[in-house]
């Protein structure tokens, strides 16, 4: 789809990650939002805090669940944790491209159709320090791609990237692939501590197809009134 087909779309993008300590805010939140938001993002706080059951409990709101757990571990044990996920029915689930090729084949493998992988690059809390400290000498762009890279030859189809890495993954990358961006804010909202954010509407015209926003609307007074701003402010009406 080019950008003014994307930016009318704007309501079926939008996911909201529910970063919060426990499932009753979670699910109070969810419900609130039914109607208004198709996705929510269950992250590793609230999973580790309230398990398989809150992916069924917010799936039952009529949201898709995009499962963020970002996964690395040896490939067999990745893929057994893709099928216990793909029995949940998530609809999008994260895995770690620094895994390496063995172990993204593996959770490709395991992934169901309807199932989208989504590859995680080089996390936006680290920097060149952080790399080199880990034995990679290179730019933080130059892994970045190099692992996105990695994950499209392993048969991946989609990843999470910043809002100002979208454009050149794109002239990178297969035709096809699903870009999921955080690192967004609404003018209107507070930073919070995103460093290196855009708008909404500017992530969707780099090239974005989903994005993810979670303070802007879980931390604001009207969270319904957030969304539909957001989804308006995107389609530019
Ligand atoms: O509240 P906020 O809109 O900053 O939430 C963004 C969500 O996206 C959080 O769940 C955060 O963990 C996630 N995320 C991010 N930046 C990344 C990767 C994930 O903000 N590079």
């Amino acid at each position: 789809m080019n950008s003014e087909g994307r930016l009318k779309n704007a309501r079926e993008q939008l996911i909201i990650a529910l970063d919060l300590p426990r499932a009753d805010a979670a699910i109070d939140l969810a419900r609130i939002l039914a109607g208004d938001v198709s996705f929510f993002k269950i992250g590793l706080q609230l999973y580790t805090a309230a398990g398989p059951e809150i992916v069924r409990a917010i799936a039952a709101t009529g949201a898709r669940i995009f499962l963020d757990l970002k996964l690395h571990d040896i490939p067999n044990t990745v893929a057994k944790a893709v099928t216990a996920a793909a029995e949940l029915k998530v609809a999008m689930l994260t895995i770690h491209l620094s895994g390496g090729s063995r172990m993204v084949e593996a959770a490709v493998a395991a992934a169901p159709p309807e199932l989208l992988l989504l590859g995680v690059t080089v996390l936006t809390s680290s920097d060149e320090a952080t790399l080199l400290e880990t034995g990679i000498n290179r730019p933080v762009a130059e892994q970045a791609l190099r692992l996105a890279q990695l994950g499209a030859h392993a048969g991946i189809r989609g990843l999470v990237a910043s809002p100002h890495e979208v454009v050149a993954l794109r002239q990178a990358l297969p035709a096809g692939m699903s870009i999921v961006t955080p690192g967004v804010r609404p003018s209107w909202a507070a930073a919070d501590d995103q460093k290196r954010f855009t708008t909404p509407r500017e992530a969707i015209q780099n090239g974005a197809d989903y994005l993810v926003i979670g303070r802007p609307v879980t931390a604001h007074a009207d969270p319904r009134e957030a969304v539909r701003v957001i989804v308006s402010e995107v389609a530019g009406s």
